[in-house]
């Protein structure tokens, strides 16, 4: 399931951060707010507890979040996600995987892994501002079931119908969370329009 957040706040910060014009400064500071909002959605539905507060005047019936949350950015562009992750749940766990695309054949290789033990049994949210292809995603999620996770979300800022049906087919369970659903991938394998490497473009180290 991919589920879109089309609130305005969220579309006009998105048509920010597209924009070529953007620097990096603003570009980092705008995934932090558009990743905010994301993530207040897809938490719609995180398991909660009812538990009873005694206030000043009396008993409240409360609900809290019940199960360990575990972010893992996937090294390096979803790095600049976490921030606006951690505003909303600063008590989460942080686990990072890192995988990069081979610019030859564009499939993901993983080169680090480190995930705290409680994505077994907890609610895993993994981040990554842009599913291309879906391949660095579903590899993420591929590592982190081997790790005994059952129950995760992906939250990205930009995909498009490819990505997603590959992340769908292989992962039926995991929903997506994203801001935009492009239209399509290019020669190069980038979303377009998209919003360009947004690792490059999150950690300023492109060459324009
Ligand atoms: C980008 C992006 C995703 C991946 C998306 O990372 O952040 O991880 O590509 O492409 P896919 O859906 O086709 O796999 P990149 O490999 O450029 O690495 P970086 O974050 O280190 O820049
Ligand atoms: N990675 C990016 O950073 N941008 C794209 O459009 C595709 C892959």
């Amino acid at each position: 399931m991919a589920k879109l957040i089309e609130h305005p706040l969220v579309q006009h910060k998105l048509a920010i951060i597209r924009d070529v014009e953007t620097g990096h400064k603003r570009f980092r500071e705008l995934a932090t707010e558009i990743t905010e909002f994301i993530c207040y959605e897809a938490l719609q539905s995180v398991r909660t507890k009812e538990i009873d507060v005694q206030t000043p005047v009396g008993v409240a019936a409360c609900r809290m979040i019940d199960t360990d949350l575990v972010v893992v950015p996937i090294l390096r562009a979803g790095v600049g996600m976490l921030e606006g992750i951690l505003e909303l749940i600063p008590t989460a766990r942080v686990g990072f995987v890192g995988l990069y695309r081979d610019e030859e054949t564009k499939l993901p290789v993983t080169y680090y892994e480190r995930y705290p033990p409680q994505i077994k049994g907890g609610t895993c949210i993994i981040i990554d501002p842009m599913i291309a292809t879906g391949g660095s995603t579903a590899a993420a999620i591929e590592q982190l079931k081997e790790h005994g996770a059952d129950n995760i979300i992906v939250i990205c800022i930009v995909t498009c119908p490819e990505g997603i049906e590959l992340v769908e087919t292989a992962h039926p369970d995991v929903p997506i969370y994203a801001a935009a659903i492009d239209e399509k991938l290019n020669e190069n394998k980038y979303i377009v329009p998209g919003l360009g490497d947004a690792g490059d473009r999150l950690f300023g180290t492109s060459h324009h």
